[in-house]
């Protein structure tokens, strides 16, 4: 008997002990105290005993009973135990492992001068205006008092769409200036006005480091009454030495354009030398900035503004050439080319 017994032991022992896992562990538990557990059995064999046999042998199984309980408490506990520090190795994470570096993107040149010359017109009181890129003939020409065999269109080499508009605005082109907005800010607003309106135009150049076929421009429109070129000059020079950051001057040189009267071509002392003469400026101090003067009549009639209450000005630089200017790029083509070496300087 007793040797079942010590047999059962170290079988029953040696079972929790390589037990790998609760579940198994719960098994061996039941396989040796279970109803129909080895032990269980053993205590069926007590019936062919004398009562001092079965004393002793009763006697002997429940503390081979209680050792076990113990045994499988505590393994219980090893298992665990292991069970939560395999968790937590599993969720471990190197605090102090260097971290990923995000890619920070950058805004593009032009677009960052375009919005620096956005927030200086507003604080002068100037809306920022958009336009569709898809003009007629009517607006980009017509209604800028640019008849149909005028050589000013020449002036202007046009990429024309096979399509046209509608009868009356005649073909699709893709707008040449920015300055078809001057008639369609007009007759969606009325007079008085003052806006600005930046956006992409194209022409049919020949590309060289000065010209693009697509380049921004930012038109100004201001319509009101007992209205000067004299308030446009002092509306530049605020505005340049906004976007400069020092005191600009202005001159004025005739120009033409058919949709001003007089047309004025606007130039600003040069930000490299302050007009002393240098090799951008060409010695001369100054640097062509715009086109501007004050609207002509059969534009403002065209708007559905009168002329006889109303008078203003209009302006339009080049946004391109205002931020190679500000940045010292010497190529138009980087500006478009789409290689990230460049944008990723500004
Ligand atoms: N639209 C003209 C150009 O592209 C510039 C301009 C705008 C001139 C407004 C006068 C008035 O050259």
């Amino acid at each position: 008997m007793s040797t079942d017994i010590n047999q059962l032991r170290s079988e029953a022992l040696e079972a929790v002990n390589a037990s790998p896992d609760l579940e198994s562990l719960k098994e061996t538990e039941r396989s040796f105290l279970g109803k129909n557990g080895r032990i269980t059995d053993l205590l069926k064999k007590v019936k062919g005993l004398t009562l001092e046999e079965k004393k002793s042998f009763g006697k002997a199984v429940n503390t081979l009973k209680h050792e076990l309980k113990q045994s499988i408490i505590s393994k219980k506990k090893n298992l665990e135990q292991l069970q939560v520090e395999t968790q937590l190795e599993k969720d471990w994470i190197d605090l102090s492992a260097p971290g990923k570096r995000r890619q920070s993107g950058h805004i593009h040149p032009l677009a960052q001068v375009q919005k620096e010359v956005e927030s200086i017109f507003q604080q002068m009181g100037f809306s920022i205006i958009d336009g569709p890129e898809i003009e007629s003939e009517f607006y980009n020409f017509e209604a800028l008092n640019i008849a149909p065999h005028h050589p000013a269109r020449d002036m202007q080499d046009t990429f024309f769409i096979d399509k046209a508009a509608d009868e009356k605005e005649g073909r699709l082109v893709l707008r040449t200036h920015t300055s078809p907005n001057q008639v369609r800010t007009m007759l969606k607003w009325g007079a008085p006005l003052r806006v600005i309106i930046p956006g992409r135009v194209f022409r049919n150049e020949a590309l060289d480091a000065s010209h693009e076929h697509t380049f921004d421009q930012v038109e100004g429109l201001l319509i009101d009454k007992n209205i000067s070129i004299a308030h446009m000059k002092g509306i530049m020079q605020e505005f340049l030495a906004g976007l400069f950051r020092k005191e600009m001057k202005v001159r004025f040189r005739p120009g033409y354009f058919p949709f001003v009267e007089p047309g004025i071509e606007l130039d600003m002392s040069c930000v490299f030398c302050d007009g002393k003469g240098c090799s951008t400026c060409k010695k001369s101090g100054w640097i062509e900035f715009m086109g501007s003067g004050m609207v002509h009549p059969n534009v403002l009639k065209a708007g559905g503004v009168n002329p006889e209450e109303y008078q203003g000005w209009a302006f339009g630089f080049g946004l391109t050439r205002l931020t190679m200017m500000r940045y010292g790029i010497n190529d138009i083509r980087h500006l478009t080319c789409g290689d990230l070496r460049i944008n990723k300087q500004f």
